[in-house]
């Protein structure tokens, strides 16, 4: 039963993941690469937060455990949880040099199985990018006003939202703004090198 579940769940993560490289594809895009989980994982100490529940307890929610796959290990489930639940909380991904940014993957904190009461996950946010953490500027939409992002509805589902345009900086903060129980999350992001042989073609 729980071998099912999680082939499903998996099943269901690479449909949506394909789903969304085919969307873009079609755009003639080929920047989908999973920038901080993927083939070349940024390392932990470049995974940061405004804050993290507990942290003086243990490490179960520090921002580290926000990595897209991760599940229950030793140390506990998977998911970064925010010590406030209010909208100034950022998680942020240190890509270390500048990349562009094409599209970012959310789910919830893995864990508490079928208790929907107890689930936790964000179900909206913003983006804040630059090449400097104190120079951030915040994603805006086309009249100018922060974008909001739908995030997740339930732990497991991935929720893929391509960026039109793209970003090309280094540091990404995902920025909660509505959330179900707990601002906690796991998250990646899709891009490619700034140098990509794509470039042409994705600007646009
Ligand atoms: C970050 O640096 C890259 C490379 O110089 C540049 O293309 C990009 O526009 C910069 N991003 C921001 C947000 O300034």
């Amino acid at each position: 039963m729980v071998a099912k579940n999680l082939l499903s769940g998996f099943t269901f993560f690479f449909l949506i993941i394909s789903a969304a490289v085919q969307a873009v594809h079609a755009h003639g895009r080929q920047c989908s690469e999973l920038l901080v989980s993927g083939k070349n994982p940024v390392p932990d100490s470049a995974i940061t937060a405004s804050s993290t529940w507990a942290v003086n307890v243990d490490t179960k929610h520090i921002p580290q455990r926000s990595r897209i796959d991760l599940g229950l290990d030793a140390v506990g489930n998977g998911g970064w949880s925010a010590n406030f639940n209010d909208d100034k909380q950022w998680l942020q991904f240190d890509l270390g040099f500048s990349r562009k940014i094409t599209g970012v993957i959310t789910k919830g904190r893995q864990g508490y199985g079928t208790d929907q009461s107890r689930w936790q996950y964000v179900t909206a946010y913003r983006l804040q990018y630059g090449n400097a953490t104190d120079d951030m500027s915040v994603y805006s939409d086309h009249d100018h006003e922060p974008e909001v992002f739908d995030g997740n509805w339930n732990p497991v589902t991935p929720q893929v939202q391509l960026l039109d345009p793209p970003i090309n900086a280094r540091y990404i903060r995902i920025n909660p703004v509505k959330w179900h129980n707990h601002v906690s999350m796991r998250a990646d992001l899709l891009g490619c090198p700034l140098t990509d042989t794509n470039k042409a073609t994705i600007i646009g």
